[in-house]
């Protein structure tokens, strides 16, 4: 090993379009500072017998820029527990904690950057409280973490949403159907709200407004005796009717799965409706693919400010996205608590104010 600082870099959660921007920037900014660079490999796990990492170096993420997914891998199960549910956080017993901080100490890693989502990020608190200098960097297409405005993803996903709604559209007027469309997001309805109002949704329910089955069948034939061809409805994989429940699939490492909720909304409506209805589960195509413009922006941007951090020691902090300024707060402040819809938000008004309907 060589006297230069040497920092890592981890992605950790699910994949998401722009890590590969946040790594790139991430590392060409520590190489001008003449650092040394390693990645670990499939995100924490990669700490951990067998330790799996690669050096970084500018030249070798030539390219990486405009790719999804991410070039170091991730997860979001294995023995770094993540999320648990809405609102709870979980804890990493100690020997896992303990086999890390020897890994990193025995690289001679003088500090950690952890992208990731809340779950991830609740982990890099904790290795911070473990003596292990950390920074942050918010990662998520459900645009859920408070303490900061945005998330890069986020932007790729709703695009992703908004291209298949003008597919769609065309589908379900020719065949004069209702198409329900379900999407990602888990407990918000960022996504659906947002790829919703872009894509042109008829009817878009989302977890922070539950819905009435009846309401929405009352629109549905309502359009259709206005001359409507079709009822395009976008649902949030978190919504629920009210007084019920979310769709859950089952249970995937620590975390729930989330889904189904698209089929069975289809089903009923089909029922009670008469009319001809089907689901489109977009699933992990919001995931995929390349970033959007907004989103390597704001990758590259993370990645100079996470650098900017370890520079200035400010350890513990997680780069934040606010006012169009990039800015940094406590991990401890950010995670735990998520950022949602609110109901009687601007752009629910708006949404509502051109006669999209929320189920209610
Ligand atoms: O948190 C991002 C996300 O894509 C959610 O929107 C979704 O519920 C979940 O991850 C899916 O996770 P997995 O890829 O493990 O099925």
């Amino acid at each position: 090993m060589d006297d230069r600082k040497r920092i890592a870099i981890l992605t950790s959660g699910g994949d998401c379009p722009g890590l590969n921007a946040v790594i790139r920037a991430a590392v060409a900014a520590a190489y001008n500072l003449n650092w040394e660079v390693i990645g670990f490999v499939d995100g924490f796990e990669g700490m951990l017998n067998p330790v799996r990492y690669r050096k970084l170096d500018a030249r070798g993420c030539a390219g990486i820029l405009s790719l999804g997914g991410t070039i170091l891998g991730t997860t979001n199960r294995g023995r770094f527990a993540g999320k648990v549910a809405e609102g709870q956080k979980a804890r990493v017993p100690d020997d896992i904690m303990l086999e890390a901080k020897r890994t990193l100490e025995g690289l001679g890693v003088s500090a950690t950057i952890v992208i990731g989502g809340d779950g991830s990020l609740t982990t890099a608190e904790q290795l911070q409280e473990w003596g292990m200098p950390v920074v942050g960097v918010p990662k998520t297409i459900d645009n859920d973490l408070s303490a900061t405005a945005m998330t890069f993803g986020f932007d790729s996903a709703t695009q992703v949403v908004c291209e298949s709604l003008d597919r769609l559209h065309t589908t379900a007027a020719s065949h004069r159907r209702v198409l329900v469309v379900e999407v990602m997001g888990r407990h918000a309805g960022w996504i659906a709200l947002h790829g919703g109002v872009a894509g042109a949704a008829d009817a878009i329910l989302i977890p922070e407004i539950p819905y009435s089955l009846e309401a929405i069948c009352k629109f549905v034939d309502r359009r259709f005796e206005e001359g409507y061809l079709s009822t395009m409805i976008v649902v949030a994989e978190g919504a629920k009717p009210e007084g019920g429940d979310i769709s859950l699939k089952g249970k995937g490492g620590t975390e729930h799965r989330l889904g189904g909720i698209g089929e069975t909304l289809a089903t009923q409506i089909m029922e009670e409706t008469g009319r001809e209805t089907r689901a489109v589960v977009l699933g992990h195509l919001q995931r995929g693919g390349q970033p959007t413009t907004l989103d390597r922006m704001l990758g590259t941007r993370f990645g100079v400010a996470a650098v900017d951090l370890i520079r200035e020691e400010k350890f513990g902090q997680m780069v934040s996205y606010q006012n169009y300024e990039i800015g940094s707060v406590p991990i401890a402040e950010a995670v735990g608590q998520l950022k949602t819809v609110n109901p009687a938000g601007q752009v629910v008004r708006i949404a509502k104010e051109i006669g999209i309907h929320f189920g209610q």
